[in-house]
């Protein structure tokens, strides 16, 4: 007979957890907008945007752990600066998927950090989609994707394109996202100016000229629909681009670098920090990034859809 403990089970049954350890690595990537028009202003205080944007093959990655920890939420990551606490998006998106479904189970994420915060990359909305697409199937919740839609939406407005990813054509808060069929691998370099953006206070400084003509986001869909290099350069559009440069002075030297490489498609990603500019190919890109490098730039990336 095994030894028992004073609540009757044998040593080996108290050690053992409520559910089997259940794990799951995932990849999260980043955004890049290759054409950002903001509509006008709405009465929630969000602006009603059109923009494209593009997953990019620069992503963090999330290592999800369901544990018998009843609905405790805990969160590491490898970049000592980004706050571990409520306040982080991973630990949100856990929570509401817990508040959703009513799972009793606690979550542990650990995250690994490649994509730069406050950069206009969707990093930490990328990592929250994440959460909730993973959690889903560790937990065989098997919720639709309209409701994750839903739940990312109250998460933030760049959640939504996430849940789908690829690229897509986004409306309303972004929160609208009808996927493109992208067929092209297009190339590009990529710019860390290790300048953290407020999101909110470049769209606070935008002024809406509402007798302005307004950029057709469909010249845009077209170049990418037809695999046009060419008609992509001209299309590529930010509204936020000329506030952020107003704002945070120093990113016209870092785009003014990029273009001494490139004489056209080059563009702030969002509403910053991040500026990215379109290659010919991967080739073209690698020269500039080693060409930076020389310069003393450290954060380049060579990245494609
Ligand atoms: O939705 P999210 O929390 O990512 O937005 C961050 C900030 O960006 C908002 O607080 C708001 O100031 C601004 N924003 C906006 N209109 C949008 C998206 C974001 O004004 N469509």
């Amino acid at each position: 007979m095994p030894p028992t403990s004073a609540s009757g089970t044998s040593p080996r049954e108290t050690v053992k957890p409520l559910n089997p350890k259940k794990t799951i690595t995932l990849t999260a990537p980043a955004k890049i907008n290759l054409f950002l028009e903001v509509l006008g202003k709405r009465p929630d205080g969000y602006h009603e945007l059109e923009t494209v944007m593009q997953e990019i093959d620069l992503a963090d990655t999330l290592r999800l752990e369901v544990t018998d920890r009843d609905q405790d939420i805990e969160l590491t990551c490898t970049e000592p600066d980004i706050p571990c606490d409520q306040d982080n998006l991973v630990w949100k998106a856990a929570r509401i998927f817990q508040k959703e479904t009513g799972i009793k189970s606690g979550v542990r994420v650990h995250l690994i950090k490649r994509i730069p915060v406050a950069a206009g990359l969707g990093g930490g909305s990328s990592d929250a989609a994440t959460v909730l697409k993973g959690l889903n199937t560790l937990c065989n919740t098997d919720l639709s994707e309209t409701r994750l839609m839903d739940m990312a939406a109250r998460l933030g407005s760049d959640v939504p394109f996430f849940v789908k990813g690829g690229t897509a054509l986004c409306k309303g808060r972004g929160e609208i996202v009808t996927p493109l069929e992208v067929k092209h691998r297009f190339s590009y370099i990529l710019l860390y100016p290790n300048i953290r953006v407020s999101t909110a206070k470049v769209y606070n400084n935008l002024k809406i000229d509402l007798t302005r003509e307004k950029k057709d986001v469909n010249f845009i869909v077209k170049a990418l629909l037809s695999d046009s290099a060419d008609s992509l350069n001209i299309s590529l559009f930010n509204r936020l681009e000329e506030v952020a440069l107003e704002l945070y002075p120093e990113l016209r030297r870092f785009k003014g670098l990029l273009e001494s490489y490139l004489s056209d498609g080059v563009l702030l990603s969002g509403s910053g920090s991040a500026i990215y500019g379109h290659c010919e190919n991967q080739r073209e890109a690698n020269n500039i990034k080693e060409a930076l490098g020389k310069r003393g730039i450290k954060k380049a990336f060579v990245v494609s859809n």
